[in-house]
């Protein structure tokens, strides 16, 4: 195995006004991983997506981003072009006054010359389907979701290779949200890039993610795949997380036919329609 791009050891962090706000959260995150951060309110999915960028720095413990180290100084332009993150309001993060300034602010900042700058807007502009006439508009005038967009092509400008998007989906309606999601699994599929997603909505994970990561109060307390994850309700309990309604029913069901580990309705159908035609035939001999 290849050695895995994001190293979190024992790492802690506390607010300058004293909240804890992560326990001893070990993990390793490899190259081309698509995981999910999950968790209540407060449980501290924001701060940990912060240390894994480096915005933020262990209070103890470690984070080390493709072997850098988030505790050494002057770290900061070598980081964002490792680890991109997207804030979970677009607007916290948009600040120039056109969507071409947004987008070049980050490689002008890292001292790339201009015409790579240029190149980098342009590309960057593409794969998120912002299109050539709108980079000379303010951000402002764009609809919430373009901005959003414009916010992803300014840290993919950087070309990082993971990238963390903070409640893509959030205040969207279910259209916007497939769409930021499929585009999402675009990069991850065709660009390689390593994709975490923080979000409330399970059945977005259930249909995106490989791996979750369930933090409660600080602590991890669950992390695998998907389907092992949402198996375990009563630890997601703990952190107000409930599988998917497809998963719960198979739980429910408590049945040999039907696997509680489904995580679509799809599979839920055949997995009862195989066990109903099954039994239709026992009944007819
Ligand atoms: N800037 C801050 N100053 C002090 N405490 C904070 C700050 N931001 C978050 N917290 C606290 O840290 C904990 C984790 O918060 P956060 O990482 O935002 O959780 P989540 O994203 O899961 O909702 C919570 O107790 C929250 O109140
Ligand atoms: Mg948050």
């Amino acid at each position: 195995m290849t050695a895995p791009l994001i190293v979190v050891r024992g790492l802690g962090f506390d607010y300058p006004d004293g909240t804890p706000a992560l326990r001893d959260v070990n993990l390793d995150i490899g190259a081309g991983e698509f995981v999910a951060l999950v968790g209540q309110n407060g449980s501290g999915k924001t701060t940990l997506a912060k240390c894994l960028c480096a915005l933020l720095r262990p209070t103890s413990g470690s984070v080390s981003l493709e072997g850098l180290d988030t505790r050494g100084r002057g770290i900061v332009k070598q980081v964002v072009t490792k680890v991109g993150y997207v804030f979970q309001n677009p607007d916290h993060q948009l600040f120039n006054a056109s969507v071409h300034a947004e987008i070049a602010y980050g490689p002008r900042n890292i001292g790339l010359p201009r015409d790579e700058v240029d190149r980098r807007v342009r590309e960057a502009a593409q794969v998120c389907g912002v299109r050539p006439e709108l980079l000379d508009q303010h951000p402002f005038f764009l609809t919430k979701g373009l901005r959003q967009r414009v916010a992803i092509a300014s840290v993919l400008a950087l070309k990082p290779r993971t990238i963390i998007i903070d409640e893509p989906t959030t205040g969207q309606d279910r259209r916007q949200s497939l769409e930021v999601m499929n585009f999402l699994t675009r990069l991850w599929e065709d660009e390689g890039h390593t994709v975490i997603i923080v979000t409330h909505e399970m059945p977005i994970v259930a249909r995106y993610a490989r791996r979750v990561v369930a933090l409660g109060e600080g602590r991890v307390l669950l992390d695998g795949e998907t389907r092992r994850v949402f198996a375990e309700a009563a630890t997601l309990a703990r952190t107000s997380v409930q599988p998917p309604q497809v998963t719960r029913f198979a739980q429910a069901m408590d049945h040999p036919a039907v696997p509680r580990d489904v995580l679509q309705v799809t599979e839920a159908y055949e997995a009862l329609r195989g066990a109903l035609i099954g039994r239709a035939r026992q009944e007819r001999r």
